[in-house]
């Protein structure tokens, strides 16, 4: 999968965004539904359980030791959206996200150009307001993400830093960063697609050119070291690498099953494994998913699926057949049985739950529709999917 994003983000849009983002968040914070004590805000989850469908979302659907999460739509391609910052504004979308899920993914909002968009500035705010809103509604949170080579700021990418600066300025990040919310997030994806797609090795080159930005100017050592100074600053939390296109038994996840064993022989603290899960239609399901995880449970590791949805060309009218629809529920079925297959997969997260947030439209040409629910929050065939799935595990014991 290549990303092309199909129009430049402006950097000038982009600093408006994140100019806002703080005062948006601000206030969202300041809302009686953020802000309020424990009991109100139990009592504003129960009414907005009621409100959408009282027991009967996804959560409540799900085995008591699985958590289903999704994205919290904020900053990256939504700045550049006409519509107002998401988390902060549409109180719809806020409602459901606490009623039909247990945990939630910062989708932009942890990553490095975001919140620490000044060499000695981070703007926390708006990881802040997710982190206290999952408290309140009894979520567990996954960061995301400390180490990657997309979406770092231009104060780190064009600055002219030794390699020893780098190396500090990186643990600096990660223990400022993790340290905060110490005992606050559940897991999080430390190193973040730091394989080349071929599976051929380490993302080695120019960052123009997709390189990892650390592990060029630094050297492969550079990646336990991120693991080591994460787990110092929040020794309970798990600490997972993330992908994507290593869905299956493949060249790239096999570059994964042998790096972890080698960084886990030299005791650095690896927790999980986590499968990304950015499928489409037009491509078959990957069969083998279930035994891919099921490696690297083998492994002694913890696994998850962290960013699923299923997107699919569109017809010219834009609106799915119902073909397309049925195909999308089953691979969504698919890719939940295969983690709920999987003792040690604990965690499952799709990528956004509304069309209406998606990225998909914005970076993939003519492919859309790709999350559960429509733009008016209308659950499709794949929302049933996984929630027919959900209860079964949870009747039957998983
Ligand atoms: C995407 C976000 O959804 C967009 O809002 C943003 O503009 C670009 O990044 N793999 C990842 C995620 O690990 O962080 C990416 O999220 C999607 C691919």
């Amino acid at each position: 999968m290549r990303l092309h994003r199909k129009s430049p983000t402006t950097t000038a849009r982009r600093l408006v965004g994140l100019a806002l983002a703080p005062t948006l968040l601000a206030l969202a914070a300041s809302t009686p539904a953020a802000a309020a004590p424990r009991p109100a805000a139990e009592k504003g989850q129960a009414q907005a359980a009621q409100r959408h469908g009282g027991q009967d979302t996804l959560r409540r659907s799900a085995p008591r030791d699985l958590f289903v999460g999704t994205a919290v739509a904020g900053g990256g391609h939504h700045a550049e959206q006409d519509y107002a910052d998401p988390f902060a504004y549409d109180v719809e979308y806020r409602d459901r996200m606490a009623a039909e899920f247990s945990s939630l993914s910062p989708e932009n909002q942890a990553k490095w150009e975001y919140i620490h968009p000044r060499r000695d500035f981070y703007n926390f705010y708006p990881m802040d307001a997710i982190v206290r809103f999952a408290q309140e509604n009894h979520q567990v949170v996954r960061g995301h993400t400390l180490f990657w080579h997309s979406q770092n700021p231009e104060w780190l990418e064009q600055g002219d830093f030794t390699d020893a600066e780098l190396r500090a300025i990186l643990k600096e990040h990660i223990q400022t960063v993790v340290g905060r919310y110490a005992g606050r997030v559940q897991q999080w994806d430390v190193a973040n697609e730091i394989v080349r797609d071929d599976g051929s090795g380490l993302r080695v080159g120019p960052t123009s050119e997709g390189g990892n930005i650390w592990i060029t100017r630094l050297g492969e050592g550079i990646i336990a070291d991120a693991f080591r100074w994460a787990h110092e600053a929040d020794p309970q939390a798990k600490l997972f690498f993330n992908d994507y296109g290593v869905e299956g038994i493949n060249a790239k996840s096999t570059y994964y099953y042998d790096l972890i064993q080698d960084l886990k022989a030299e005791g650095v603290p690896v927790d999980g494994f986590a499968i990304q899960g950015h499928l489409s239609t037009q491509y078959g399901f990957p069969g083998d998913l279930q035994a891919n995880l099921q490696r690297f449970d083998a492994l002694g590791l913890e696994t998850a699926v962290t960013e699923l949805d299923v997107r699919m060309v569109l017809p010219e009218n834009g609106v799915p057949t119902s073909a397309q629809q049925a195909q999308q529920a089953d691979y969504y079925r698919r890719a939940l049985q295969a983690c709920l297959g999987v003792e040690e997969c604990n965690s499952f997260t799709i990528w956004g739950f509304t069309d209406k947030y998606s990225w998909v439209p914005v970076f993939f040409a003519s492919e859309g529709s790709a999350t559960v629910m429509t733009d008016d929050y209308e659950r499709k065939p794949a929302y049933y999917a996984l929630q027919s799935a959900l209860r079964a595990a949870r009747t039957g014991g998983r």
